[in-house]
């Protein structure tokens, strides 16, 4: 069919041939914009009281609740790996109303902090500030009359917060969503002199179904209600400019978005408008649903976590938590 080719024959403008440059493997290489590196990842690390124990999570795959000294085995491989950093999870061994466990100088966290710190890994330590793993209504902050009271909470974070400067954590990152919570941190960490103590705020959190895992894995799912009175809803992204400004001004250090996969047009805004390091966390079931599919052969799993890493560093993250921080670290060191 000689005369159909030719009269379907387009006159490709010449110069414009963006293919040329994904030819070769090199070449992709050579001008690919956006590039993980295992500095940049966050690893989440449960823990518990106790030695040498570990539980398997069932809803994340990889992943356990760790005693302080097996936590300390897997910060070291985690750093030799070269991840940047680990967050930390505590689950207490009782709870109560207040969640009183979160600043208990002997809880998991701060044991841990204390055992990261005598071991001078170069590895960040950030711990989560959270009352919701400590309650036993399973809320972020303390009930007044049925409701989760913003004010009333505030102290009750700082206080965690100043136990886990005290032991050693580089960063504390509040996530309770609570008006406020950030200024109350600094103010507390400065008062008592951790003044290199940084802020990474939980700016834009959204109230997700994304953070079922986790609530499996810390027990923490609240057993009244739900979190829409405190977390964001979801469909605000002006607000979720508006919180990262307010935690800005309240003396945030790194703003984080989350869940990632639902945020990265705020990771895009917020890059342009904020000067302060961007984070994103790529939560449980965004890894869930990773591994369920992957697990039935629908995706490719390293393809899928690469991609979606990728994304959400290309959308404007510069940091990134996510529960793949080892197996990216250990691919991108055999792609080397
Ligand atoms: C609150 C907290 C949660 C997550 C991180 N910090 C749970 C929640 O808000 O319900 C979720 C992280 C994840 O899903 O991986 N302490």
């Amino acid at each position: 069919m000689p005369e159909l080719r030719s009269r379907l024959q387009v006159d490709l403008p010449g110069e414009r041939r963006p293919r040329r440059l994904r030819s070769s493997p090199a070449l992709r290489r050579l001008v690919r914009e956006t590039r993980l590196d295992p500095a940049q990842l966050v690893a989440p690390l449960f823990v518990v009281s106790g030695r040498e124990r570990r539980e398997e999570i069932s809803s994340l795959k990889g992943h356990s609740r760790w005693s302080p000294d097996l936590a300390l085995a897997e910060a070291r491989r985690l750093a030799r790996l070269g991840v940047g950093g680990v967050l930390l999870f505590g689950i207490p061994d009782a709870k109560d109303a207040e969640g009183s466990g979160a600043a208990a100088a002997g809880g998991p966290v701060p044991e841990t902090l204390r055992k990261l710190r005598e071991a001078k890994l170069p590895l960040v330590s950030i711990a989560d500030v959270c009352l919701c793993e400590y309650t036993d209504h399973g809320h972020c902050g303390v009930l007044r009359g049925g409701e989760v009271d913003n004010d009333a909470t505030l102290p009750l974070l700082a206080e965690a917060a100043l136990a886990y400067a005290e032991a050693g954590a580089d960063v504390v990152a509040p996530s309770a969503m609570m008006d406020g919570q950030v200024a109350a941190l600094r103010s507390a960490l400065d008062a008592a002199g951790h003044l290199d103590t940084a802020i990474m705020a939980y700016a834009s959190k959204h109230a997700s179904g994304f953070y079922g895992p986790f609530r499996e894995a810390a027990g923490s799912t609240p057993g009244v209600g739900d979190r829409k009175a405190y977390q964001m809803d979801s469909a605000n992204g002006r607000e979720a400019l508006l919180e990262m400004e307010l935690d800005a001004g309240e003396g945030a250090d790194l703003l984080m978005v989350k869940p990632a996969i639902t945020s990265l047009d705020l990771l895009a805004l917020a890059r342009q408008r904020f000067d302060l390091p961007l984070a994103a966390y790529q939560v449980s079931g965004e890894a869930a649903m990773i591994e369920a599919a992957a697990e039935r052969g629908w995706i490719d799993r390293r393809t899928v976590v690469l991609e979606s890493l990728t994304a959400i560093v290309r959308a404007g993250a510069q940091v990134v938590m996510t529960y793949f921080a080892a197996d990216v670290a250990t691919w991108l060191r055999e792609d080397r």
